[in-house]
C-alpha cells in the first residue's frame, strides 16, 4: 500500500509517546506533576481530535516501567492524577463514545489505581467511536515477556508458537499494528513503548512539548503520514505511467 496515492487516508491506529510534560513545567518556573496536569488536558483534546478524523484506535504512553524511578512526588503525583481524571473526565469520555482500556503490568499499582481503571473499562466497554488504550506501568519487554508466558502457560509447544499466535497474547491483542507512532518532546527515541507492534508503523517526532499538544500539531503528523510510501518490504507501488514518447 502506499499512501502518496490517496490524500484521504488516515491511520487506523495511532500511538503516542506523550512526552514534556516535565519540561514545560520547568520553562514555566512550575513543579512537574503542573505539566503533568496540563498534559491531561492535551489527551482529553487529542482524543476528540482523533475521534473526529475517524481515528479508530489511540494508543497512548502514560507511565512506562521504568518511570518508577523518578522522585517519589513525582511518582505519587501521577498516581493522585489518574484518580482525578476519572473522576473528572471519565463521564465525557464515555458519553462521546470512546472505549477505554488499559495495557500494562497492574499488579504494581495501588488498589485505588486498579479499581479506577476498572471503573473506566467497565464504563466505557460498550462504545465503538475510538478506542483509547492507556500504556500503564507498561513496557515493550514486560508486553514480549508476558505473551510469551501466557503462550507457555497455555501449553503452546515451541512448533506451535507463530507470530500470530504469540500477538494474541500481547496486551494491543484488540487493536491493529499503530500506523503512525508520535513522540513529542523532542527525544528521538521509543524507549520501550510498543516494540513488537512498530514494526511497519511510520514514526513521527516533534518537538512540541505534550501540554502544547493540540489539533494542530495532530493535522501536521497526518498530513506526514500521507505522504509516506508505506512499502512493508516490498517494492514502491506502481505510478501512473506516463504517455510513451513517440518519435515526431
Ligand atoms: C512524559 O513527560 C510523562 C511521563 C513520563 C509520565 P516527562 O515527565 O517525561 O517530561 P520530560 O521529558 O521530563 O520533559
Ligand atoms: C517515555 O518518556 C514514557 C512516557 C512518556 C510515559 P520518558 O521521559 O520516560 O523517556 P526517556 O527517559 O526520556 O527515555
Ligand atoms: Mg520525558
Amino acid at each position: 500500500m502506499t499512501n502518496s496515492s490517496s490524500s484521504s487516508v488516515v491511520p487506523r491506529h495511532v500511538a503516542i509517546v506523550m512526552d514534556g510534560n516535565g519540561r514545560w513545567a520547568s520553562k514555566r518556573f512550575m513543579p512537574r506533576v503542573v505539566g503533568h496536569k496540563h498534559g491531561v488536558d492535551a489527551l482529553v483534546r487529542t482524543v476528540r481530535a482523533c475521534a473526529d478524523r475517524g481515528i479508530e484506535y489511540l494508543t497512548v504512553f502514560a507511565f512506562s516501567s521504568e518511570n518508577w524511578k523518578r522522585p517519589n512526588d513525582e511518582v505519587s503525583g501521577l498516581m493522585s492524577l489518574v484518580l482525578d481524571t476519572v473522576a473528572k473526565h471519565l463521564a465525557g469520555l464515555a458519553e462521546e463514545g470512546v472505549r477505554i482500556l488499559i495495557v500494562g503490568d497492574r499488579s504494581a499499582v495501588s488498589d485505588k489505581v486498579r479499581s479506577a481503571w476498572e471503573r473506566a473499562e467497565q464504563a466505557t466497554r460498550h462504545n465503538a467511536r475510538i478506542t483509547l488504550s492507556v500504556a500503564f506501568n507498561y513496557g515493550g519487554r514486560w508486553d514480549v515477556m508476558q505473551a510469551c508466558r501466557q503462550a507457555l502457560a497455555a501449553g503452546l509447544a515451541p512448533e506451535q508458537l507463530t507470530e500470530e499466535q504469540l500477538g494474541r497474547y500481547m496486551a494491543l491483542s484488540h487493536a491493529p499494528d499503530p500506523d503512525l507512532f508520535i513522540r513529542t518532546g523532542g527525544e528521538v527515541r521509543i524507549s520501550n513503548f510498543l516494540l513488537w507492534q512498530v514494526a511497519y508503523s511510520e514514526l513521527f517526532f516533534t518537538e512540541c512539548l505534550w501540554p502544547d499538544f493540540g489539533e494542530a500539531e495532530l493535522d501536521a503528523a497526518l498530513d506526514d503520514f500521507r505522504r509516506r510510501d508505506r512499502r512493508f518490504g516490498g517494492v514502491q507501488a506502481l505510478q501512473a505511467q506516463p504517455a510513451p514518447l513517440t518519435a515526431a
